[in-house]
């Protein structure tokens, strides 16, 4: 068949679409099924491959799995090699400009592969892809790359995909820039439920409750890159999880920027705490684990629900990014570092097993040597069995980077090693306590180096311990034998 017929062929396709979601990426799935089979007659019945690369966060690694599942559903095989890959996705976080850095190495590096492949698709998507800024650069200095889509419209890849192979089709379209197909949103539209989905371990999984965020922290790019605050239906998250429990999952984790706003947008919602419960009466499920949680919505009833639903695990992840409340003031943060260093004590007192970790960010701008001595101090008081430390990166379109006084960076460089010793120390010694104990831990895979398997205890602490790969995915019983500081050493009882 000659490339205009085709070409009309599929113009009829895309008039004929659906307007519905998800229908209508469903009908562009067929549509891309029968492409992408022919590519694969082309070459001797091998499917096509695809990889998706992910950076940043569990919202996107749970993102990746949506969009690997579309690419399934439309006949792509994984394979977890960029280099060779038929289609390679960059699922893109922007968070710290080297989040950005690291996305313009891995495309410089495809150049090569793109020249000796020309047919290969590039895309790219993520929060990355919702700063204009960014987008500019990669449609001028990496012209080979094909397919550029947001946070916003990520459930479209399908009906994207086949614009692509359309406009592949048209003569006309000689260069590479009018061959691509770039299409961003600002705001999110909806939420589409019901999208293929390629989950990455049959034991546990991780649930969207909520997307974007609308806390503003003066520091923070999340809002602008991925919106409002939207909370989806309780009913939606709960027949999932039931799905998710016949399917034989026994831990999940329930995703958002704030978990703890839960249902703020929709005064017909329950709020978090009474989806937990909902959550920890679904049988099969046996863990829930829940990020992020901000403090200064953090409640009583929280706390309570945690202390009394054995399910819920013992460990909770609360950011504290400073422990000045002048700093905390300036980030936007809403709470105070007394008020912080109460809601520890709260929590330890209810739930004396309970893990904590956090993030901090060292060199917000103002933040001075005395600023800096009372994170230290809160550290010391908290003491958190992990906290991840963060130089602070300025992000364009934040309030904070236009604040004066950006701190030095040998300063900020000099404080973040002192931090992070600190940190280490405190960790170090917390995480050996449960040493002796027998414990539940979840087997989430065998080391191929070592064979020593690895799971998690109830408050995210790895264990290694020698034992059968049959054994991935199960909960047993482990004895800590040793603790090497940020694991542990056990045996099977
Ligand atoms: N919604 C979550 C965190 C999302 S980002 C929350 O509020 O806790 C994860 C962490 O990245 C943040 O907790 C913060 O410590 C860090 N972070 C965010 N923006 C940053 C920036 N501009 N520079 C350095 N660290 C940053
Ligand atoms: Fe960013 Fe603050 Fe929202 Fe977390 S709560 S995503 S740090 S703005
Ligand atoms: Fe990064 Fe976006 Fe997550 S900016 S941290 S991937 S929400």
């Amino acid at each position: 068949m000659n490339h205009q017929t085709d070409l009309t062929r599929y113009e009829e396709i895309l008039r004929e679409a659906p307007s519905e979601e998800p229908a209508r990426q469903y009908y562009f799935i067929d549509a891309l099924k029968q492409i992408i089979s022919s590519q694969g007659q082309e070459r001797g019945g091998q499917a096509p491959s695809c990889c998706v690369v992910t950076f940043g966060c569990q919202m996107n690694a749970r993102d990746s799995e949506k969009i690997l599942g579309t690419l399934k559903a439309a006949g792509y095989r994984e394979t977890d090699r960029e280099e060779d890959a038929d289609f390679v996705l960059f699922n893109t976080c922007t968070i710290r400009e080297n989040a950005n850095e690291h996305l313009y190495g891995r495309l410089g590096h495809l150049k090569h592969c793109k020249k000796e492949h020309p047919e290969r698709i590039i895309a790219i998507c993520g929060c990355m892809m919702q700063e204009a800024d960014e987008v500019e650069k990669v449609q001028e200095k990496y012209p080979y790359v094909d397919l550029i889509f947001g946070t916003h419209n990520l459930y479209s890849l399908a009906e994207l995909l086949f614009r692509l192979f359309m406009k592949r089709q048209d003569e006309h379209n000689k260069k590479a820039r009018e061959r691509r197909v770039v299409e961003l949103l600002p705001e999110a539209e909806r939420i589409v439920e019901e999208l293929p989905n390629a989950r990455k371990y049959p034991f546990k999984q991780g649930v969207n409750i909520s997307f974007g965020c609308n806390n503003f922290c003066t520091y923070c790019i999340v809002p602008y890159v991925r919106g409002r605050e939207r909370s989806r239906r309780s009913e939606d998250i709960l027949s999932e999880i039931r799905g998710l429990a016949a399917d034989g999952v026994l831990e999940v984790m329930l995703l958002g920027q704030n978990v703890n706003s839960y249902g703020n947008d929709d005064p017909s919602e329950m709020s978090f705490p009474e989806l937990l419960r909902q959550v920890c009466r679904i049988d099969g499920i046996q863990r829930v684990r829940f990020m992020t949680s901000h403090p200064k919505d953090l409640s009583e009833e929280l706390i309570r629900v945690m202390a009394e639903e054995p399910k819920i695990c013992r460990h909770l992840h609360l950011p504290m990014q400073s422990g000045s409340s002048r700093i905390l003031k300036a980030m936007n943060r809403r709470y105070t570092r007394e008020g912080y260093l109460e809601l520890v004590e709260k929590i330890r007192r209810a739930i004396p097993d309970i893990s904590l970790t956090t993030d901090i960010i060292v060199g917000f701008p103002g933040e001075t040597e005395e600023d800096f001595q009372d994170t230290l101090s809160v550290v010391e008081q908290c003491r958190f069995d992990a906290a991840f430390t963060f130089i602070y990166s300025k992000r364009t379109g934040t309030p904070a980077a236009k604040m004066e006084d950006q701190v030095p960076e040998d300063v900020v460089k000099e404080r973040f090693d002192r931090l992070l010793k600190l940190v280490d120390r405190i960790a170090r010694e917390e995480s050996g306590r449960d040493r002796g104990k027998t414990l539940p831990v979840l087997v989430e895979e065998q080391q191929p180096e070592t064979g020593l398997l690895t799971g998690r205890l109830s408050n995210n602490i790895l264990v290694h311990f020698p034992g059968p790969a049959e054994l991935v995915g199960k909960i047993l019983p482990v004895k800590l034998v040793e603790s090497r500081g940020f694991y542990y050493i056990g045996q099977m009882v």
